[in-house]
């Protein structure tokens, strides 16, 4: 109905965030641009590692410390060759530049270095664009990208786990975590129903909160 769809769905665990990844690596195709956005620990590299498992790819998915950006080999699930660009801009966008600075155009130049930035604004066949704090980059991108934002909940809902963890001890062990999906533009709108069940598959059997968000802003 809305001219930008959004599937939420409530995510308990880490495995779970996997999984979600992993479901959505199958709806994921040549071209693709995925914005990760959230605090951090909110479990964007997480959630990364699933859709990496989803594509094939053998090779560990990290949060590099002194690149932002890797290039992952896997295939699709049509079996056709994938190749995954691993953004993780979260030394330009996510601490050292304070909000409002020119961030997106620090990483362009850092993309650029890497012969990267191309890739952002048109990738090219066979590849996906992930990137952690994307969302700094919303707005000089195409109009065609799925934005994932995961927010911790600091009050740990219907679980046995103590409520008041305020420090580290939330970022290791499992907590519930609010996803919400934007689908933007016609490409992402028209994979709607194959993300809402991808996401509901994802957390099966571990009461989820799937539904569509429709006041939201
Ligand atoms: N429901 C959950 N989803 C994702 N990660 C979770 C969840 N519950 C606990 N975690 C933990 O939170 C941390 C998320 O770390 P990470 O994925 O590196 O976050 P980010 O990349 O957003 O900084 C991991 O230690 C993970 O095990
Ligand atoms: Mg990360």
């Amino acid at each position: 109905m809305a001219n930008d769809d959004v599937v939420t769905v409530d995510v308990p665990t880490s495995s779970g965030m996997r999984r979600l990844g992993e479901s959505l690596a199958a709806v994921v195709t040549s071209g693709d641009v995925v914005l990760l956005s959230g605090p951090l620990g909110a479990g964007k590299t997480t959630f990364a590692q699933g859709i990496g498992k989803g594509l094939g790819i053998d090779e560990p998915i990290v949060s590099p410390t002194f690149t932002i950006a890797r290039e992952l080999s896997g295939r699709f699930a049509s079996g056709a060759p994938a190749r995954l660009v691993h953004v993780d801009a979260y030394r330009i966008g996510g601490v050292e530049h304070a909000p409002g600075s020119d961030v997106a155009t620090a990483l362009l130049d850092e993309l650029e270095s890497l012969g990267l930035d191309e890739e952002l604004e048109s990738p090219s066949d066979g590849t996906v664009v992930l990137m952690e704090w994307g969302e700094h980059m919303a707005g000089i991108l195409s109009d065609e990208r799925l934005e994932i934002s995961i927010d911790r909940s600091l009050a740990v809902a219907g679980t046995g786990a103590s409520p008041q963890s305020s420090e580290s001890s939330e970022l290791t062990s499992d907590g519930l975590r609010h996803v919400r999906l934007s689908l933007i533009g016609s490409s992402w709108q028209r994979r709607a129903a194959a993300i809402r069940r991808a996401a509901s598959a994802a957390v099966e059997g571990a009461a989820p909160a799937l539904g569509t968000d429709e006041t939201a802003e």
